[in-house]
């Protein structure tokens, strides 16, 4: 139907007859000439109607915003001084011969040009939303994203296999989304939390090297970066040790950024311990551009009069940490009781400060309410240890390990993005040396930190039962701007050392057998030694056009409580659906309206 996109035109195309079709993006009539913006995919053209052309202008006439329309017309340049420098089309217009209305819009529920279009909005009507600029440049970015990955893995003999939707549960530690089955009544499948278990059965399958774009699904609390489902850039190979994992996946990111933004990460991502990562940044995906540190001041405060620092200073999995903020010491009441607020959101009881006015004078330099529970030689040394310069301000926690992290790991990020101190860039990094569990207070027992199949480190397998805090696995994480984009290891690959992790995490052996028992029989079968890695696609694309939400980077996303405006899912279903499946709702409940 068109000769041309819109957004392709150009001087070269002066005298040319085109046939183009699109959006009117803006129209206006100027004194008896009339304007259109006409837009495509590739861009908006200015079209002008001529009073003289008689039907052609009675139809610009009766046009309004978002009518689809086909124009036959000629290109020319624009009259001297009517040029516009911010289009790229800005030198030339189009004069049209003809005009065909090929539909019509309704007026829309917000203008493609709004700055602050609510989301309930965006997402009720996304097919417009996705009309503007930033929305096409996004979801077209990650057509990129995924074309440039797929080659990449291509080019390294890798094999790109789907594996099933309809499934049993695999723990991520999310909550499943369930599917009732028709033809089992009673029973359900779960829909995939990662195609886990899958891509190692494939290494046992022989394939050695696999990749999947998966869907995954985890219903789970959200947050800007977390939906219900989303999608993973899933890889597993087989006979590989983790620096071959390591090294391959930041070839391939370096070749991702490189073709898709033109930056060059570096070479190699350095790596850091996950034990170094919380003392010093409080979290396990620290972001680099932020240049402060937590300081360990534990064993500074284990003999101070003040109680809320000696006791957690003295006592097991509790730490005191500080935070020292160069230039702070101009923060005001308001901002730091604002600081404790934010600090509060974590658990944490206060946020003790000090002020650094003059470290020549020692305690009579120190501006704050606790100096005077602390002896001048604790002062001495904390200056030192926080590298403290006059006009700093020095923050405190004193707390479980947990909440001190959180709390002062959160707090790091928040100072650099509201002083406005964060390093332009890129800051990828590996975190590696993760425990292989963790202890969980309330329940008490050992859970995985990453999955139940992730393989102790060689020296370790006997600490996994024996001593399991101390066993480390053979994990690593992928960390970009303080974002977890993937994470994966070297996989147990014998049935023994599955059943010992299982042991330690107190599956019993018939539960392990009811759950997990293809998978232990796999093993049983030649099981290479293998491992992958899973990145979080859309955290990926987000970080790489600057979005805030990954919402931003998905076609059709769900809201922040996991439901579908535009088609408004999840819905109710008939008592005929219901009974084919054998169900019966325990309480019938009104449909609940979706809210963003
Ligand atoms: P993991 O659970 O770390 O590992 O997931 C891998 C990556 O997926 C992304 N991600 C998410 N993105 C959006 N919304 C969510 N709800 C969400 N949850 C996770 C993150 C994360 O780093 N099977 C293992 C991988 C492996 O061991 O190979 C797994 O799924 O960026
Ligand atoms: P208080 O002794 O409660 O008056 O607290 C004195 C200072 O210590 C205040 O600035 C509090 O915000 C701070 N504070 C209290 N509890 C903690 C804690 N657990 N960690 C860090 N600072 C705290």
């Amino acid at each position: 139907m068109r000769s041309h996109y819109c957004g392709q035109l150009e001087e070269s195309f002066i005298d040319q007859a085109v046939e183009l079709c699109g959006w009117v993006h803006r129209r206006r009539d100027h004194g008896g000439v009339i304007f259109i913006d006409l837009r495509d995919r590739e861009g908006l053209v200015q079209v002008v109607i001529d009073p003289d052309n008689e039907t052609a202008f009675a139809i610009a006439e009766g046009v309004r915003g978002e009518y689809v329309l086909r124009i036959t017309g000629k290109v020319r340049k624009r009259p001297a001084g009517t040029e516009n420098p911010h289009l790229a089309t800005g030198q030339i217009e189009v004069l049209a011969s003809e005009i065909e209305v090929l539909n019509r819009a309704e007026a829309l529920p917000f203008q493609l040009d709004e700055a602050d279009v609510n989301e309930a909005a965006r997402l009720s009507y996304r097919y417009l939303d996705l009309r503007r600029d930033h929305m096409q440049r996004n979801i077209r970015l990650r057509h990129k994203v995924t074309q440039t990955l797929r080659r990449f893995l291509e080019d390294r003999k890798f094999v790109e296999i789907e594996t099933p939707i309809l499934t049993k549960s695999t723990p991520e530690g999310a909550r499943d989304y369930l599917v009732p089955s028709r033809t089992y009544p009673g029973q359900f499948f779960a829909l995939p939390q990662s195609p886990q278990l899958f891509k190692q059965l494939l290494m046992v399958a022989g394939f050695e090297r696999y990749f999947q774009i998966a869907r995954c699904f985890r219903d789970e609390d959200l947050r800007a970066d977390r939906q219900p489902e989303f999608t993973q850039l899933d890889v597993e190979a087989s006979f590989v040790d983790e620096d071959d994992m390591m090294g391959l996946m930041e070839e391939m990111l370096r070749d991702l950024f490189k073709t898709v933004l033109g930056i060059e990460l570096p070479e190699p991502f350095p790596r850091m311990a996950y034990a170094e990562a919380i003392r010093r940044f409080g979290t396990d995906r620290p972001d680099l551009r932020v240049p402060l540190e937590l300081v360990e001041v534990s064993d500074l405060m284990r003999d101070v009069e003040f109680k809320v620092f000696s006791t957690p200073a003295k006592a097991d999995g509790s730490r005191v940490a500080a935070l020292n903020v160069p230039g702070g010491g101009n923060l005001t009441r308001q901002a730091i009781d604002a600081y404790t607020a934010f600090v509060g959101e974590f658990g944490a009881k206060g946020l003790a400060y000090i002020k650094v006015n003059d470290v020549a004078q020692g305690r009579e330099g120190l501006q704050s309410p606790i100096v005077k529970f602390l002896p001048d030689e604790v002062l001495t040394a904390l200056m030192r240890a926080t590298d403290a310069k006059d006009g700093d301000l020095i923050f405190f926690g004193a707390d479980k390990e947990r909440v001190v992290n959180d709390a002062l790991g959160a707090l790091r990020v928040k100072l650099g993005e509201d002083l406005g101190i964060l390093r332009e860039g890129w800051y990828p990094l590996w975190i590696v040396d993760f425990p292989m569990f963790e202890y969980d207070t309330e329940t008490r027992r050992w859970y995985s930190l990453h999955h139940p199949f992730t393989a102790p480190k060689v020296d370790d397998l006997d600490r996994v039962d024996l001593d399991p805090a101390n066993a480390m696995s053979r994990a690593y994480d992928m960390v970009i701007n303080g974002s977890e984009v993937g994470g994966g290891s070297i996989r147990i690959h014998r049935s023994d050392v599955q059943k010992k992790v299982f042991n330690a995490l107190n599956i019993e052996a018939d539960e392990a057998r009811e759950k997990f028992g293809f998978l232990l029989d796999a093993l049983q079968f030649g099981a290479p030694p293998h491992g992958g890695i899973a990145f979080g696609l859309d955290r990926i694309v987000a970080m790489m056009v600057g979005a805030e939400s990954i919402r931003d980077v998905i076609a059709f996303p769900k809201t922040q409580k996991a439901s579908c405006l535009l088609t408004d899912a999840p819905d109710t279903v008939g008592e005929q659906q219901l009974r084919e499946l054998n169900m019966k709702l325990r309480k019938p409940l009104e449909k609940t309206k979706a809210e963003a």
